[in-house]
């Protein structure tokens, strides 16, 4: 099992990646090809589009993979792609590739959840122990997840509208800054010595789950308004304030988990992750908390097939493969 080799292929939204993987934790190679370059005249990632370069990708970024991984298509012991949640063109894509890839080697092929490769890029770096509680914030997620056992996902709390990717994103867009906007208002916000204070959505007393399009509209109308008056914006104050919020909820919330659920870990993954407001935020709590917290690097954060080999290596210790007429899952359930 230790040398199990798994041939990982992510191809959910805009990032073609394949991985190659020994024993769930060992990365031997992780090619990531971006698309952003493409999307970012259009504000976002267009799904038509992204399919096809998925298409036009694929056969390369698994060639240059396997090479830099230094073994053969032989060596493998079984192909893992993200079944879903994602795009279904895009997902479509990989699902293509690793069903021939296994069908052709005859190795067991593994359909694997995106957010438990998210959660599971922990295992690359540390180790988990359970039960522990997984913080996921993405482009498309924003997830409170309990692990009490390895491989058990249970969903705690979830986003009802936006992901704080998304929002991060939309409130960038607003201020003109480039797609994706997440990593500028964060070097806004960390910049700036004055904040604009903003609400904070706290749901029910007793929620784990958040919503961050209140927040959005608010930051819109400051701008508007602003705008309106003709008065200066004060862009870093207003993305501090955004960031202050945003980061407040997630912290309190993902603590309270932690202690409720008796969790000895918290776990923070998804391309979020590398918000800098963010981690100080909660690395602070979590020591004053005497809660080890846990987070990839942000190579293994954002999008990745590193990821899905790591989730991908439970279900192969289980032998829980999927059938060769396994389907794209743009709603797949953890
Ligand atoms: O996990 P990911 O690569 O793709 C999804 O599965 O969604 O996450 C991408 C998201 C984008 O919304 C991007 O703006 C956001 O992560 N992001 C950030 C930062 N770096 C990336 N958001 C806030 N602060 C950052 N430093
Ligand atoms: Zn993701």
């Amino acid at each position: 099992l230790a040398n199990d080799i798994i041939l990982a292929v992510e191809t959910s939204c805009d990032e073609t990646s394949v991985a190659v993987i020994r024993g769930g934790k060992h990365i031997l190679s992780n090619v990531v090809s971006s698309q952003i370059e493409i999307h970012e005249r259009f504000g976002g990632v267009v799904p038509e589009i992204a399919s096809r370069k998925h298409v036009e990708s694929i056969t390369l970024i698994i060639e240059q993979a396997v090479k830099e991984s230094g073994l053969t298509l032989k060596d493998m012991s079984a192909v893992a792609v993200t079944q879903g949640p994602g795009l279904v063109g895009a997902l479509l894509v990989g699902i293509v590739a690793a069903k021939s890839l296994a069908m052709a080697l005859d190795i067991p092929l593994i359909g694997t959840h995106h957010i438990a490769g998210h959660i599971y890029a922990n295992e690359l770096v540390h180790n988990i122990e359970y039960p522990c509680m997984a913080l996921v914030v993405s482009g498309g997620h924003t997830e409170l997840v309990l692990l009490e056992r390895e491989g058990e996902f249970r969903l705690i709390g979830r986003t009802r509208d936006d992901a704080v990717g998304e929002a991060y994103d939309k409130v960038a867009r607003a201020l003109h800054l480039p797609y994706p906007g997440g990593p500028h208002i964060d070097r806004l916000a960390v910049g700036s010595e004055e904040t604009i204070d903003l609400p904070r959505a706290w749901l029910e007393a007793d929620s784990y789950d958040f919503s961050f399009s209140g927040l959005k509209s608010a930051v819109l109308a400051v701008i508007n308004q602003t705008r309106m008056k003709g008065l200066h914006l004060n862009e870093a104050a207003l993305a501090r304030g955004f960031q202050e919020s945003v980061t407040e909820v997630l912290v309190t919330k993902a603590l309270r988990a932690v202690h409720q659920y008796g969790a000895k870990q918290l776990l923070l993954c998804g391309g979020v992750a590398a918000n800098r407001g963010l981690r100080a935020a909660l690395t602070e709590r979590c020591e004053s908390d005497g809660v080890p917290l846990l987070i990839p690097p942000n190579s293994l954060c954002t999008d990745n097939a590193a990821m899905i080999g790591a989730a991908a290596q439970l279900k192969l210790k289980r032998k829980q493969f999927s059938d060769l007429d396994m389907k794209a899952d743009p709603g797949f359930s953890l």
